[in-house]
C-alpha cells in the first residue's frame, strides 16, 4: 500500500493535535483508508518552540513542503497571506487540500475551487465551522437531495461564553469580557470574536454552502456584542427571553440574506440553552424540516477531530482513484441587503410619564407600517420606560422608525434595539 504523504502547514493549538491524533491513531486510520498515513512535513514559524513534535519533520519553509513530494496539505496555520498562495500552488498541482481556515474559505472559496477543479483535487475544510460539530458535510452531501430554507446559530464560542456568563450573573459586559479573557476564553485581541467579524466568515461559507450560491464575507451583514448590555439581559430575562449572538442565513424566494447580530430568543428556544463556549445551529429544509448540530465549536483536540476526519475523507478519494463533491454554486443567488430583511424587534426608551407619550409614539409607529405586538409601561415621573415589541418588520422601516421616536418631545432616551428570533412573526 503507497502511503498518502501529508504536509502539515502550522502546529500550534489545533496543528499539535493532529500530529498526536495522526500519530495515536496510525494502525485505524491506516485500516479506515486503505493506506497509511505517512506525515511528510510539518512547517511553522519557530520550530525551537515546538518540543513535542519529530525534530526532523519541522520546516519553515512551507512553500517547498507543499511543492514536495506530498498528496495532501493540511493547513491550520490561519490568515489570508501566506496561506492563499500556498493552498492555490498545492490544489494547481493536484495535491488535495484540507484547511480549518474559515477567514480565507470566507473571501476565497470561488477562486480555491476554480484551482481544484482544475487538476481534479479535493478541498474540504469542515473544521472552518463550529470545530468539532460535522455541519458542512451534512449540508454538503446529505443534504443535497433537499432545499435549505434557513440555517440559524450560535457559531462563535467567545461571544456565547460571554452573553451567557452575563445571563447567570447580571455583570456587565466589560467586567465579563474580562473574565473570560482571564480564564482564556478570550484572545488578547478579541475584536474578531466580540465584533462578529468570526462568525460572519462562518455565516458566508454556511450560506454559500447551505444554499449552493456564493457569499462572501463582506456581504454578511454584521453586529457585536460590545453594545448589549446587562440591563438588555434583564429585559430579555423579564420577557422570558435571553440574548445570543446569532449567525442567520436564510433563502427568501431567489435571494439570500446573511447577517450576525445578538438576538433576543425565547428562553425555550433549543439555542436559548447552549451555554459557554458551545455552538449549535439549527438547519431547516424542505422535506427534512428541523434539524439541530451541537457540539464543541473549538479547541484544539475537537478541531483537530473535524480535520482528520476531512483528511480520511480525502485520502479514501486518493486510495479510490476519484475525488468529493465540487463546489456547488450554480444557484448564483444574489444577497438582499439587511435594509430588506424582517425581524421582530424589541425596544427600549425612557420616556416622561405623562399622558399622550404612548399614544405619540405608536402614531410613529403605524405611520411607518411597523405593527405593535406588545407594550409595557413603567415608571412614574422622571424614571418611566416603554418597552416595545413589534411583529416583523423591514430594517430600512424599523431604522426610520427608531430616528423619528428618538426625535419625538416625551422621549429622552432609545435605551436599545434588539431582533427578536425563534417566535412566531
Ligand atoms: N484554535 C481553535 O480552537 C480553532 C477552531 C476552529 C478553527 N481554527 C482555525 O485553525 C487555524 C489554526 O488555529 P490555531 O488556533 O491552531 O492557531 P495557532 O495556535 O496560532 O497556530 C498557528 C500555527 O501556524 C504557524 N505559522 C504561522 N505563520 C506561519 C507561516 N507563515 N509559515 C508556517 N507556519 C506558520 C505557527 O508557527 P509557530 O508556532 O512556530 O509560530 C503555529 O504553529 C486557524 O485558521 C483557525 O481559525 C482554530
Amino acid at each position: 500500500m503507497k502511503p498518502i504523504r501529508v504536509a502539515l502547514l502550522g502546529c500550534g493549538n489545533v496543528g499539535s493535535q493532529v500530529v498526536r491524533l495522526l500519530d495515536e491513531q496510525a494502525g485505524d486510520l491506516t485500516a479506515r483508508i486503505g493506506a497509511p498515513i505517512e506525515l511528510a512535513g510539518i512547517a511553522v514559524r519557530r520550530p525551537d518552540r515546538h518540543r513535542g513534535v519529530p525534530k526532523d519533520l519541522l520546516t519553515t519553509d512551507a512553500a517547498g513542503l507543499v511543492a514536495s513530494d506530498v498528496d495532501v496539505v493540511v493547513e491550520v496555520i490561519g490568515g489570508i497571506e501566506p496561506v492563499r498562495g500556498l493552498l492555490l500552488a498545492a490544489l494547481r498541482a493536484g495535491k488535495s487540500v484540507v484547511s480549518a481556515n474559515k477567514v480565507l474559505l470566507a473571501e476565497h472559496a470561488g477562486e480555491l475551487f476554480a484551482a481544484a477543479d482544475e487538476s481534479g483535487a479535493d478541498l474540504y475544510f469542515e473544521a472552518a465551522v463550529a470545530g468539532a460539530i460535522p455541519l458542512l458535510r451534512p449540508l454538503r452531501e446529505s443534504l443535497a437531495g433537499d432545499r435549505i430554507t434557513r440555517v440559524m446559530g450560535i457559531v462563535n464560542g467567545t461571544t456565547n461564553f460571554i452573553l451567557s456568563a452575563m445571563d447567570e450573573t447580571g455583570a456587565n459586559y466589560a467586567e465579563t469580557l474580562e473574565e473570560a479573557s482571564r480564564l482564556g476564553y478570550a484572545e488578547a485581541d478579541p475584536t474578531a470574536d466580540v465584533d462578529g467579524y468570526d462568525a460572519a466568515s462562518k455565516a458566508a461559507i454556511l450560506a454559500s454552502i447551505a444554499f449552493h450560491t456564493r457569499v462572501n464575507a463582506g456581504d454578511v451583514y454584521r453586529e457585536g456584542i460590545t453594545a448589549v448590555t446587562a440591563a438588555d439581559i434583564v429585559a430579555a430575562r423579564t420577557l422570558g427571553r435571553t440574548i445570543k449572538l446569532l449567525a442567520i442565513c436564510e433563502r427568501v424566494d431567489d435571494t439570500v440574506t446573511a447577517r450576525v447580530h445578538p438576538a433576543m430568543i425565547p428562553r425555550s428556544h433549543p439555542l436559548a440553552s447552549v451555554g459557554g463556549a458551545f455552538n449549535a445551529v439549527f438547519v431547516e429544509a424542505e422535506a427534512a424540516g428541523q434539524l439541530m448540530f451541537y457540539g464543541q465549536g473549538a479547541g484544539g483536540a475537537p478541531t483537530a477531530s473535524a480535520v482528520l476526519g476531512d483528511l480520511v475523507a480525502v485520502a479514501r478519494n486518493r486510495v479510490a482513484g476519484g475525488h468529493g463533491p465540487r463546489e456547488s454554486a450554480y444557484a448564483a443567488l444574489p444577497v438582499r441587503p439587511v435594509s430588506e430583511v424582517s425581524t421582530r424587534y424589541h425596544l427600549s426608551l425612557d420616556v416622561a410619564d405623562k399622558a399622550g407619550v404612548l399614544a405619540s409614539v405608536a402614531a410613529v409607529f403605524a405611520e411607518h407600517d411597523v405593527s405593535i405586538a406588545a407594550v409595557r409601561q413603567e415608571g412614574r415621573i422622571d424614571d418611566a420606560s416603554l418597552v416595545i415589541v413589534t411583529h416583523a418588520a423591514p430594517d430600512a422601516a424599523l431604522r426610520s422608525t427608531v430616528d423619528k421616536v428618538a426625535g419625538l418631545p416625551a422621549v429622552r432616551e432609545v435605551v436599545s434595539v434588539m431582533r427578536v428570533e425563534g417566535e412566531e412573526s
